[in-house]
């Protein structure tokens, strides 16, 4: 397995929308997906993170990972598991929250409080190409809207306020400048 270079806004495969795995032969996902997947969840805890999705490290397919214990409060950071999900969709959606400081790895120094749903129901398939729905809740339905955001080629920063998304652009502009 390999780390690979997280891009970072503004680069050109953040703002695409993904396309999906094709599992129409029911074959399963094939070998090239699956390293790709171990590749992105080493690349995760390296960063590290709680979330990586692939158009991050530019690769513009509908697949997600997330750390299994992303709930747990404990500080226990010996238990690096990852879930992997392939062709996510967020099929229900309720409540409101405020995610505070919400951070992404391609958005450098920066964080910002985003609306986002409570809780929501997520449909796709795991690693072995099989079907699967769950509910999520608080932080990982957080982690949720925030990943399937970037398959759809969304930031969290395209989720804030216009005023708040130009003083960040003018802010990397600047430090873009100075390199
Ligand atoms: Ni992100």
């Amino acid at each position: 397995m390999a780390v690979l270079k997280i891009l970072t806004y503004p680069e050109n495969s953040l703002s695409q929308p993904s396309v999906k795995v094709d599992n129409t032969n029911k074959a399963g996902i094939d070998d090239e997906i699956k390293k790709l997947i171990g590749n992105m969840g080493e690349t995760m805890f390296n960063a590290p993170g709680v979330g990586l999705a692939a158009p991050q490290i530019g690769v513009n397919k509908r697949i997600i990972v997330y750390d299994s214990n992303a709930e747990n409060t404990d500080d226990d950071n010996s238990k690096q598991e990852f879930t992997a999900l392939i062709n996510p969709e967020i099929i229900a959606s309720s409540g409101s929250i405020v995610s505070e400081k919400e951070a992404c790895l391609s958005v450098v120094d920066y964080s910002a409080d985003v609306k986002r749903y409570e809780k929501v129901t997520v449909k796709a398939l795991n690693i072995e190409g099989e079907k699967l729905e769950f509910d999520a809740q608080g932080i990982l339905a957080v982690i949720m809207q925030h990943e399937i955001d970037h398959l759809d080629g969304i930031l969290f920063i395209d989720r804030i306020s216009l005023l708040k998304r130009t003083m960040y652009k003018k802010k990397l502009a600047k430090k873009l400048n100075e390199q």
